[in-house]
């Protein structure tokens, strides 16, 4: 298919939420196709719908490493089923221009989701770049950016400013508190 324009951050419709899929079409399959091709081009580990601007709850991941075979995996509609723990991950985003920093996610997860010939899975990740890969890109189908998590909102600060983006939204900032309840295990 196609590599499709990454949308970046300041632009609003990373900010909204996305449309639960009601079927598995040719075109939704078209746009995950659309998405694998986007997120090789790029370099990433995932890449979530709304970040080519079309906002349906659907992202892919791969998470293979260099040496290993392409491991693409599709989310359609997922969702977090259970989540505990907490750890901190060092995080980017395609969205971004070179801002890294640290945020916190949730240690284990399990997310259900449709493949993309619109067949259940159940996916289990504890810690690692599995677990915030998808927190990561499930987030972006609520209009959440990494960000928001982040453990240091003024080095995030420093880091947008030097490419004249907009500051961290304080309103959009999860604080501590979560994490402070969720033992580590
Ligand atoms: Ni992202």
């Amino acid at each position: 298919m196609a590599v499709r324009k990454v949308l970046e951050y300041g632009t609003k419709s990373l900010r909204e939420p996305s449309k639960e899929v009601h079927k598995v079409s040719k075109k939704i399959q078209d746009l995950v196709t659309d998405l694998l091709d986007t997120m090789y081009a790029r370099n990433g580990v995932g890449m979530a719908a709304p970040q080519i601007g079309l906002n349906y709850r659907v992202f892919v991941i791969d998470t293979s490493k260099n040496d290993e075979p392409l491991n693409p995996v599709v989310f359609i509609n997922p969702k977090i089923i259970k989540k505990s723990g907490g750890f901190s991950a060092h995080e980017g985003c395609i969205s971004f221009p070179e801002v890294y920093t640290d945020v916190r996610r949730y240690k284990k997860i399990m997310v259900k989701a449709l493949d993309r010939n619109g067949k259940p899975f159940v996916i289990e990740a504890d810690g690692g770049l599995l677990s915030s890969v998808v927190q990561h890109e499930n987030d972006h189908l609520d209009g959440i950016l990494f960000i928001d998590h982040c453990e240091n909102r003024f080095e995030v600060d420093n880091l947008l400013q030097k490419y004249n983006l907009p500051p961290v939204e304080e309103d959009k900032l999860f604080n501590g508190d979560d994490w402070q309840a969720a033992p580590e295990i």
